[in-house]
């Protein structure tokens, strides 16, 4: 088996200001399928392609923002021995025990320099996509209701000293740096891309001064026409675009930027290269992020990219 230790994103957990408008978006126009509710007030969902029980819980709070994201690992034993790395490079862990978000085994909670709290699990019910496992079809209604996206793919999180947060991703977590940004200084890192397995990215970080901070949750669609599709569905919902759709010059992902009605942006997006863990970094200079690295189209920087966030 060649894919060990951190294997996926697993889910994210997102702070919403009205749950009922909430559900309504990401089920009525997203196109998420809804798995459950806890006693918390939580909602579960999961993309329609996506086979755990959830890969994107909301909940009502006072402002927008994430409350966490997490990777699944390969088994307990492996989550044992990250908990054990992350303890010996002085990264203090705590454990949440199984059942407390719906369906989902016990996860290793930790706390990066960038402010956001990160967990690993290694467990979570598996509830397929709607299809069977023996001769199974190539896609279900389920598909084709709303914006529909394959899975929860990456997100962008902005914080303090991503130099730091490399570190933990690349000695401890095994991921790779695929892209980065250099600073107008042309020496500093002040955007990373990091990857887990083959995909262009599975995380990725902007430096900035706020800590805790969300700038997207990703979500991917299978082609070029879904995201067109996505921009359709946005426009007749009414949904406020950021940018796109048009092409990242970073990762080559075709992509639209939009809010949820709580303003927390979201992606929803295709493409992308296949990066192998020996590939040398891609370096985009400031000037160049600012003339394609973010919108290859248009080439230019927009305002939003670096001053909304949640
Ligand atoms: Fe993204």
């Amino acid at each position: 088996m060649a894919l060990e230790g951190v294997m996926r994103p697993g889910h994210a957990q997102v702070r919403v200001l009205e749950l009922d408008k909430a559900v309504e978006f990401y089920r009525d126009v997203m196109g998420l399928v809804e798995t459950g509710r806890d006693a918390q007030g939580r909602v579960y969902f999961k993309c329609w392609d996506e086979r755990d029980h959830n890969s994107f819980i909301i909940r009502e709070a006072e402002s927008a923002g994430i409350d966490f994201m997490a990777f699944r690992v390969r088994d307990e034993a492996t989550l044992d021995d990250f908990k054990a790395k992350l303890e010996a490079a002085g990264i203090a862990t705590e454990v949440v025990p199984a059942g407390d978000l719906l369906e989902t085994g016990r996860r290793v909670r930790f706390t990066i320099p960038s402010g956001h709290l990160l967990e690993l699990y290694a467990t979570k019910t598996a509830i397929g996509n709607g299809m069977t496992q023996h001769n199974p079809p190539p896609w279900n209604a389920q598909s084709e209701k709303g914006i529909a996206p394959v899975r929860f793919d990456h997100a962008l999180l902005y914080g303090p000293d991503i130099a730091a947060v490399k570190k933990i991703f690349i000695e401890i977590l095994g991921f790779y740096l695929v892209e980065r940004v250099l600073g107008p200084d042309g020496e500093s890192e002040i955007a990373i891309w990091l990857s887990c397995g083959q995909k262009v990215h599975d995380i990725a970080f902007v430096e900035n001064p706020e800590p805790g901070k969300l700038h997207h949750c990703s979500f991917l669609l299978e082609s070029w026409e879904k995201v067109m599709r996505a921009a359709d569905i946005m426009a007749m919902n009414d949904v406020p675009v950021d940018i796109g759709p048009t092409r990242h010059g970073i990762t080559r992902g075709g992509t639209i930027y939009a809010w949820d009605p709580s303003g927390n942006r979201f992606e929803t997006f295709q493409g992308g290269y296949l990066p192998y863990p020996d590939y040398e970094t891609l370096t985009w200079d400031f000037e160049g992020f600012a003339n394609g690295g973010l919108d290859y189209a248009q080439r230019k920087l927009h305002d939003t990219f670096l001053s909304v966030y949640t």
